[in-house]
């Protein structure tokens, strides 16, 4: 009998005890009043009247529950089988037990394997990452392993000590600091921003002097030198402003002449004496007292007509052109000069007759 418990299928065992429930229902009819009212008593007031009675005491019938918890134990945990849907089991018939035959023999191999699936091995087996589910015992023992290499390599990928540095590469000691530097360092650090302001002050005034100078020289080059020469020609006034004998003097430091009226070769002229000493270029000096001409260089002596009578002098002095002109005034034209040794004082033009 115990073998044929652990061939039924869970649907069998639920049929045959709906089956043993109503054999009790009708037995509990046909009771006595007393023991229906008992029952009726016992059970809940909602449910008095669809409510089944409870088994006789004594526990001669078990409740569904325990047939159920019966039936998980003889089959040993195996999972049931959501199959085909339950057919109703004849009251005849021995609750179809070919049919459930195979389902107990598939359910078989299913207790005895006993060992839980691993879920991530199940999911990958259906992703076909792995050949396969495999239990947790497998999955741990992998993973174990998977440990035991990942730390081989670890100790095959760690690094060599690094060698020792030579002496050269090793960090020198401090030198001590040189006080002397340290004292220019803090100097130069102590130099004021005033002086760096003077130092470019000194720059640009420096600058503008130069740009002042350039200037300057500049504008000189734009103004060249012009010499205030007298001029060449020049009047010296009337005939007869100069008396005859008289040497006129005043002339000398403007002109650079004397006006001599004296007589000179049978005529009585007025000409023009340069006031230049032959021998080296002094110039002589008019001694009225002792009517001549006498250079202070050499000694040099010339007469009032200008002839040389003594010194180194080596010819007498020359003379201006000179003319009378449309004004009636004496004019000496410096342009032109007149030597006596070539005869040239004959010339009209080196006299005016007075
Ligand atoms: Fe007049 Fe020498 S320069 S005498």
């Amino acid at each position: 009998m115990a073998d044929e418990q652990k061939k039924l299928s869970v649907q069998e065992i639920l049929a045959a005890a709906r089956k043993q429930k109503e054999a009790a229902a009708a037995e509990a009819a046909s009771a006595e009043p007393a023991s229906e009212a008992q029952a009726a008593s016992e059970a809940p007031p909602s449910k008095k009247s669809v409510a089944p009675a409870k088994p006789a005491a004594g526990g001669a019938r078990p409740s569904v529950q325990e047939m159920l918890a019966a039936a998980r134990a003889a089959k040993g945990g195996a999972a049931p089988e959501p199959a085909a849907p339950v057919k109703p089991v004849a009251k005849d018939k021995p609750a179809a037990k070919p049919a459930a035959k195979p389902a107990a023999e598939k359910a078989k191999p299913a207790a005895a394997e006993t060992a839980v699936r691993d879920t991530a091995s199940i999911l990958g087996a259906a992703r076909g990452a792995k050949p396969g589910p495999i239990t947790k015992a497998e999955a741990a023992s992998q993973s174990k392993e998977g440990k035991e290499a990942v730390a081989v390599a670890k100790a095959r990928l760690a690094a060599p000590p690094m060698p020792a540095k030579p002496e050269y590469a090793k960090p020198r000691p401090k030198e001590p600091v040189v006080e002397e530097r340290r004292g220019f360092m803090a100097a130069m650090a102590a130099i004021p921003a005033v002086l760096i302001g003077s130092a470019f002050a000194i720059g640009n005034t420096t600058m503008a002097a130069t740009g002042g100078v350039w200037t300057l020289a500049m504008a000189r080059f734009m103004f060249p030198n012009i010499l205030t020469e007298p001029p060449s020609r020049f009047k010296v006034g009337f005939p007869t402003n100069f008396a005859p004998g008289q040497v006129e003097t005043k002339f000398v430091a403007q002109f650079g002449v004397w006006v001599v009226n004296n007589e000179y070769a049978g005529q009585r002229q007025i000409y023009a004496l340069r006031t230049v000493c032959t021998h080296l270029g002094c110039t002589p000096n008019w001694l009225e007292g002792e009517q001549k001409f006498k250079c202070p260089c050499h000694g040099s002596g010339f007469y009032k007509d200008g002839i040389n009578f003594e010194g180194p002098a080596p010819r007498p002095l020359e003379r201006y052109a000179i003319l009378v002109g449309d004004d009636g005034q004496i004019e000496i034209d410096k342009s032109r000069m007149f030597q006596e040794e070539l005869g040239q004082w004959n010339d009209p033009a080196s006299f005016v007759l007075a």
